[in-house]
């Protein structure tokens, strides 16, 4: 089917799914430059609205200020290189840096828990459904904003893992955060994202799992990569 020809629910997804730190991100961005497919970093979406929460607005609980003022924002992501990297571009200012700051993420936790906003931001991943394809990381990718996807994946890596990982990028950035510290984290995060009743982490009943625990960034994008081609 030629690109123009395509609705937007015949558009192709790959979604994948799982906790913090699971390398979702850096491999779901290196495979959609491999497959030539939009990508969908959902977390940057409740990142974006934490940023603006915190930055404007930190002493109110006015959602709905909030919610209108992000909904107009311009969203662009722009994958960089081939380490999976990727520059977030929000009225076209890069917002990258800011957006990985721990505060940035515990924030968008807790706004991740109100349905207004999960309502909210709901409409706006919709809209990078676009030709020739996406491939859309998250937590409820899979389940609640394309559960018509045809690939899913959840990815997940132990916790020990995963702030080992964690730990390495923020040194890559010159930060130095305790190991106990951010396990501590991670298990916090993991609680909230799967405990919440609204869109909570859990696979979709016909996801693919992968533990990236004892494998390279290079497998598990080439493990996916497999799998959407198969089918
Ligand atoms: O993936 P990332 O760590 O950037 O996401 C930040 C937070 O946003 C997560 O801890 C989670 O609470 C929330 N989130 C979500 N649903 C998504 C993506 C992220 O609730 N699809």
């Amino acid at each position: 089917m030629s690109d123009a020809k395509m609705t937007e629910t015949s558009v192709p997804v790959v979604t994948i799914d799982g906790p913090a730190g699971s390398g979702k991100g850096t491999i779901a961005v290196k495979l959609a430059q491999q497959l030539g497919y939009h990508y969908l970093g959902s977390g940057s979406l409740y990142r974006i609205l934490a940023y603006y929460r915190l930055q404007h607005m930190p002493d109110t609980d006015d959602l709905q200020a909030l919610l209108e003022r992000c909904e107009t924002l311009r969203i662009v992501f722009r994958p960089q290189g081939d380490e999976g990297d990727v520059q977030v571009l929000v009225d076209e200012a890069d917002v990258s840096d800011a957006l990985r700051t721990e505060d940035c993420g515990g924030e968008a936790s807790r706004l991740a828990v109100r349905p207004e906003v999960r309502e909210a931001l709901l409409k706006k991943q919709l809209s990078f459904r676009k030709a020739p394809g996406l491939v859309a990381e998250g937590r409820d990718m899979g389940t609640v904003v394309f559960p018509d996807a045809p690939h899913k994946i959840y990815l997940t890596a132990s916790a020990e893992e995963r702030a080992q990982r964690r730990q390495k990028q923020l040194r890559k950035q010159g930060i130095s955060a305790s190991l106990d510290r951010l396990l501590a984290e991670i298990k916090a995060r993991d609680t909230l994202d799967k405990q919440r009743p609204i869109s909570p982490l859990r696979p979709a009943a016909d996801a693919v799992r992968v533990d990236s625990t004892e494998l390279s960034i290079v497998q598990v994008v080439a493990r996916i990569a497999a799998l959407v081609q198969q089918a």
